[in-house]
């Protein structure tokens, strides 16, 4: 199995203003829209199982939007994309996971953004902050700021 790398070289947490952004985004491109306005370092993971997988080699924040909530009665079966579940499975990946950023759309009613609900609880860490599609420009200010300022702090 081929795999890519996010970074040539590994960076250290407290040398970065930034984090790192991994982020999964579906042929519809949301939420690849969104990490673009960011515009910081950023590593997508692939939407097809047969793409080299990405292997991280250092920490980073979680971009994902939501799928699937709503179709069963806990709203949580499917949420999570299967290529976010497939990368974070690997303990490689896991390991560097400090923050998750969830996306959605407000129609989903109470699964709204419950990708980021589930990958808080199951690898115990924050989650930073949710979005609609693409995100407004005041989310873009507000996700941007939000996340330079809690990474230099952590
Ligand atoms: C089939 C389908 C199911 C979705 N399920 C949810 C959901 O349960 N909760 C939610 O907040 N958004 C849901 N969404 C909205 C997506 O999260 C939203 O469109 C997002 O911007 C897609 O990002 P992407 O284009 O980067 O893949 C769903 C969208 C589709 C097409």
């Amino acid at each position: 199995m081929a795999t890519a790398t996010a970074s040539g070289s590994a960076v250290r947490h407290s040398e970065t203003a930034s984090p790192l952004l991994v982020y999964f985004s579906s042929v519809s491109g949301n939420t690849a829209r969104f990490v673009e306005k960011l515009g910081m370092r950023a590593a997508r993971i692939p939407l097809r199982a047969s793409d080299p997988r990405l292997v991280v080699d250092e920490p980073f924040v979680l971009i994902t939007p939501t799928y699937g909530g709503g179709q069963s009665a806990g709203h949580e079966k499917g949420a999570v994309p299967k290529q976010v579940i497939r990368f974070l499975n690997d303990e490689r990946n896991r390991r560097f996971i400090r923050g998750v950023v969830s996306a959605g759309n407000t129609n989903f009613g109470e699964a709204y953004c419950i990708a980021g609900d589930i990958i808080s609880r199951k690898c115990r860490v924050p989650h930073l902050d949710r979005f609609e599609l693409f995100g407004t420009p005041e989310d873009v200010d507000r996700i941007g700021d939000g996340l330079e300022r809690w990474w230099t702090q952590h």
